[in-house]
């Protein structure tokens, strides 16, 4: 066990492709569709407000704290949480799970993503509900999962860093591109006013500043594992606290570019702006349908969603092929094809579920039931597992030896990540097991 437990990690070639990597790991499918909305509907601008401290307050220290954890034992998940015990490795699995089942309808949205691109690319236009009748939707599952697994199947260096270094820059440059025509439409002013004119009445509603908490987990990719993972492959000498700014920087601003974007783009053609899959996959193919060029922006934008969420999934690919590899000794390519096996098998009802199957459980559809359990519930649980055995179970201070910082600072971080985070987390994981 412990022969294997050493085996030498591959490393970051670079502090940036470390960045990126973490960068395409947190700007996914929540930033682009599920941000905007939930600021929309949530009282605008006033939502920034508890969004912002959520980031700042439990996000980011977290954030610290699982890269901390990562390089200081320079594990896989299962391992880490090994540290505590032996009987604490099921703890690590269950996390795994958790990540393994948003994964997997993740890879379905996806194929959504993948779908329209193509469909723009060919000048063709469908619309979501004669395209989810169609047996498309699995076929674009599949390539998914496909695409995710044979990234993740090539290492570190060869698969993950390649992927994210090109295409992280090419995501920014079309979400800019878009902002940048964007801010000119006529529905850039009505457009804004929806998005961020604040009503500050709803910060008096518990449930806003859950959603706020939950949405900054959700969308930093924090809390999960993840960052441990990806900290294992860590260099001593990177600076933790700088590069956690630089990662939740550029997922708000992803965020609130992809907000300006898509709302100036409602406005303009006088469309209702929708929530979930409605906006992306129906009201905008709409707008693109009546601007000018119309067509050049749907491919870039299908291609900047498709981006965005493979950089995501590769990093929920990881976090797993890396647990089964250390635990099990099995090689990358075998524990890659086992996950790639395994998703097929999970997500396909998820991928028949808008379809004329119409996969229903408890009167949800399957994709919607994972995402209101798992990938809401999942999230605080998973965290606060992950806060309470690094900072209570193991307490041997990683986060000195990790994170340099000034005395005061640091003991800022420890407060937050003792008492803080596990407490609100507690709060919120109660609010939302009660609103089932
Ligand atoms: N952060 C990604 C997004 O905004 C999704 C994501 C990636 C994620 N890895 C995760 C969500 C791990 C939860 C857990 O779309």
């Amino acid at each position: 066990m412990e022969r294997r437990g050493v085996k030498e990690l591959e490393r970051w070639s670079s502090r940036l492709v470390f960045v990126l990597a973490a960068i395409g790991s947190a700007v996914g499918i929540g930033n682009i569709w599920r941000f905007p909305m939930v600021v929309g509907q949530n009282g605008g601008g006033a939502y920034l407000i508890p969004y912002f401290l959520a980031v700042v307050g439990l996000a980011i220290p977290l954030m610290i704290l699982e890269m901390a954890v990562g390089r200081h034992w320079r594990r896989n998940l299962v391992a880490s949480f090994g540290r505590a015990g032996k009987r604490f490795e099921i703890v690590g699995w269950l996390i795994c799970l958790i990540v393994l089942l948003i994964l997997s309808y993740y890879l379905v949205i996806m194929g959504w993503t993948l779908a329209y691109m193509l469909f723009s690319l060919l000048g063709s236009t469908v619309t979501f509900s004669s395209f989810t009748s169609s047996l498309e939707p699995l076929a674009c599952f599949l390539i998914s999962v496909l695409a995710t697994g044979l990234i993740v199947s090539l290492g570190v260096n060869m698969g993950i860093e390649r992927t994210v270094s090109i295409m992280i820059p090419f995501a920014f440059l079309i979400l800019v591109a878009l902002v940048l025509f964007c801010v000119r439409l006529p529905g850039f002013h009505p457009g804004m006013d929806f998005f961020l004119r604040p009503d500050y009445s709803i910060l008096s509603r518990p449930g806003v500043w859950s959603a706020a908490i939950g949405q900054a987990f959700f969308s930093l990719s924090v809390g999960m594992g993840i960052l441990i993972t990806y900290g294992a492959y860590l260099e001593d000498d990177m600076d933790i606290p700088q590069s956690a700014l630089i990662i939740t920087f550029s997922d708000l601003l992803a965020a609130m570019l992809a907000g300006i974007a898509i709302f100036s783009l409602v406005f303009t053609f006088g469309l209702e702006p929708a929530a979930g899959a409605e906006l992306a996959f129906t009201t905008l193919p709409r707008a693109f349908e009546l601007m000018p060029y119309g067509q050049i922006f749907s491919v870039a934008f299908f291609a900047l969603l498709f981006s965005a969420a493979l950089t995501s999934s590769i990093s929920m690919m990881e976090m797993n092929v890396a647990a089964i590899m250390g635990q099990t000794g099995a090689s990358r390519k075998r524990a890659s094809i086992f996950l790639m096996i395994l998703l097929v098998a999970l997500g396909t009802p998820s991928a028949l579920s808008y379809s004329s199957q119409d996969l229903r459980f408890f009167g949800s559809r399957i994709l919607d039931l994972l995402d209101a359990t798992v990938g809401t519930i999942g999230l605080p649980i998973a965290a606060l597992l992950v806060a309470i055995t690094f900072r209570w179970l193991i307490d041997d201070d990683i986060l000195a030896g990790q994170v340099h910082l000034s005395e005061r600072w640091l003991r800022a971080l420890r407060t937050l990540t003792k008492y803080v985070i596990p407490a609100a987390l507690l709060l919120i994981t109660a609010a939302m097991i009660m609103e089932l």
